[in-house]
């Protein structure tokens, strides 16, 4: 399996002190920063959007190069992710990731955006396609409703760009962070694993020294944790603590 990339969530940081807080974890040993972008509709909850981003992207380095260190990994949980792909790029989003569910929702095409493609409603191949397309990477996510099995067509796709960088599979309903982690949805890791030796394999919500051992042993390699993170007496401790169970 690929090796451990940690992600600290910062929508359990200071949004107050959003900047510093997101330089402090890179230097504490994060490799990424998980950006969790809400609408209030796709979910129920808001976070922010991309002047927030680009003020961000100020304290901290872009990365040298695809998955290095500094990469803003963003979770697009929002139901139009056509329409935000190249405002996302501009601001220094690296990597676009939307879900699925998002993707296939034909009621996604309400309110017109000006500078996005007239068709939003989309296929996932042609959304990761169109991603790629905008110098991204391109990650997919699934609900812990939506079965693993979707996620195949685009996945084995014949055409290279038109298949994901990564996977992120969902363990908590998306929305809030410092939620019980399900592992109901490990499964659905282990297939992926199973099936794809060498694919990024996210996994989000509920991670933490106590519930990491589960998730690298079912194959994940891309933590997301935010509570665990930056509600720690030691974040570099515990962003150590889960590389190593990953690549152990
Ligand atoms: C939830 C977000 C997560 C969240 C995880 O919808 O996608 O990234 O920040 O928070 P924790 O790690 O506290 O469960
Ligand atoms: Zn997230």
């Amino acid at each position: 399996a690929p090796k451990a990339i940690i992600a600290p969530s910062i929508l359990s940081a200071d949004f107050a002190n959003l900047g510093a807080e997101c330089s402090k974890t890179i230097a504490q040993g994060a490799d990424w920063l998980h950006v969790d972008i809400m609408d209030g509709h796709f979910v129920p909850n808001l976070t922010f959007g991309p002047p927030v981003v680009a003020k961000i992207r100020t304290h901290v380095d872009r990365p040298a190069a695809s998955y290095g260190k500094g990469t803003f990994d963003c979770h697009m949980m929002i139901a139009e992710p056509k329409k935000w792909v190249k405002e996302f790029k501009a601001v220094g989003c690296d990597l676009y990731c939307f879900h699925y569910e998002a993707a296939i929702d034909s009621s996604a095409a309400e309110s017109p955006h000006p500078d996005a493609a007239t068709d939003l409603k989309t296929n996932p191949r042609e959304l990761v396609r169109y991603i790629h397309e905008q110098g991204m990477l391109a990650g997919i996510a699934i609900k812990p409703a939506t079965s693993v099995d979707v996620l195949y067509d685009v996945l084995d796709s014949p055409h290279k760009a038109e298949r994901p960088d990564m996977v992120l599979v969902m363990t908590v309903e998306p929305g809030f962070g410092g939620q019980k982690f399900m592992a109901s949805e490990l499964p659905k890791v282990q297939e992926l694993r199973k099936r794809y030796p060498e694919l990024n394999i996210e996994v989000d919500g509920g991670l933490g020294p106590g519930t990491i051992d589960q998730a690298a042993d079912a194959g994940a390699n891309v933590i997301v944790a935010g509570s665990a993170v930056f509600g720690a007496k030691d974040p570099a401790g515990v962003i150590s603590l889960l590389r190593e169970a990953v690549d152990k």
